[in-house]
């Protein structure tokens, strides 16, 4: 009995060692530690690890994004680019418009992410406020190493962006779609999935709203491929996602933190400036008095 239960756990620990090994390049696995740089408001911040590990992996000469709102999963990007000291262009492709499932909003985002932008990265990040579409002709095939999907989210809409986009995807060339388990407001990006599945290999995050990782060059990095790889095995699927998931989630707990502190210093702020406002004969204490 005693010798089952050693045997279990010496399996499970094999499985282990098989699943960790399955992502770790030693860069890897620290680039997924790092501390993120840029953290506003996205319903992307939980996949924040995930990019920085996949740009270790693929060490892109193209990264393009469709879809970059406030920059959280942009800027992640460029973050990596940055610390890894690669020799990467990376482009982002928004009206900065809004849509239905986004919302609409006002120019002063492009402005807030255009300054950033300025500041941290335009050495090697350009900017491109256009539609997918029209941008796609200035892109050639085959050139694209990393492109991520996060435009308008319903089946037509992503189906569009993905029949367009995909021959630009080079032979080592990675798709990320997000909102992959996302199942409400005529969000469909799980249906284009599905048929990706048919031709690529997929791993697909079901956190954060879920990435569709899609392995769709034939010369894929090994680290990228062996990774693919381990969508097929239970095991090392699971620890992968508990990994990213749990890194993930830290991103998204030190936004709201973050949130609750401005939050806080506004109104100690404002109760500062009310206080001052109020004559010092009214503070004064009845004893005083
Ligand atoms: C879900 S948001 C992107 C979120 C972003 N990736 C993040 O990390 O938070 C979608 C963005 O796609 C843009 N968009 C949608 N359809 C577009 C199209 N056809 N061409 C250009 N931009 C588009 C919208 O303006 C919006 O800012």
């Amino acid at each position: 009995m005693a010798q089952v239960g050693h045997r279990e756990r010496e399996r499970e620990r094999e499985s282990d060692q098989l699943s960790i090994s399955l992502i770790a390049g030693d860069e890897g696995v620290k680039a997924a530690f790092w501390r993120p740089a840029h953290l506003p408001r996205s319903a992307w911040l939980e996949h924040i690890p995930f990019a920085f590990w996949i740009v270790s992996q693929i060490k892109p000469g193209t990264i393009v994004e469709l879809g970059t709102h406030f920059g959280a999963s942009y800027f992640a990007f460029c973050q990596a680019v940055e610390s890894l000291s690669l020799d990467t262009r990376c482009y982002a492709v928004d009206t900065w418009k809004g849509d239905e499932h986004a919302g609409f909003y006002g120019g002063g985002v492009f402005d807030y992410v255009n300054a950033y932008n300025n500041a941290q990265y335009s050495r090697f990040s350009s900017l491109i406020r256009a539609s997918f579409s029209d941008t796609a002709s200035y892109f050639e095939d085959g050139s694209v190493d990393l492109l991520h999907v996060d435009g308008l989210h319903t089946e037509a809409a992503v189906r569009s962006d993905v029949e367009t986009w995909l021959p630009k995807l080079s032979r080592r060339g990675v798709m990320l779609l997000h909102d992959v388990n996302v199942r409400e407001r005529d969000f469909g990006v799980a249906a284009v999935l599905k048929q990706l599945r048919v031709q690529y290999p997929v791993f697909e995050f079901l956190h954060g709203h879920g990435l569709g990782v899609v392995g769709v060059g034939d010369e894929l990095s090994a680290g990228v491929s062996n990774f693919l790889k381990a969508n097929g095995d239970a095991t090392a699927r699971r620890d992968i996602t508990n990994f990213f998931a749990r890194l993930g989630r830290a991103c998204y707990d030190a936004q709201v933190v973050g949130r609750i502190e401005q939050d806080r210093s506004k109104t100690l702020a404002a109760g500062t400036k009310m206080r001052r406002a109020v004559p010092t004969k009214l503070l004064k204490s009845e004893s005083e008095k």
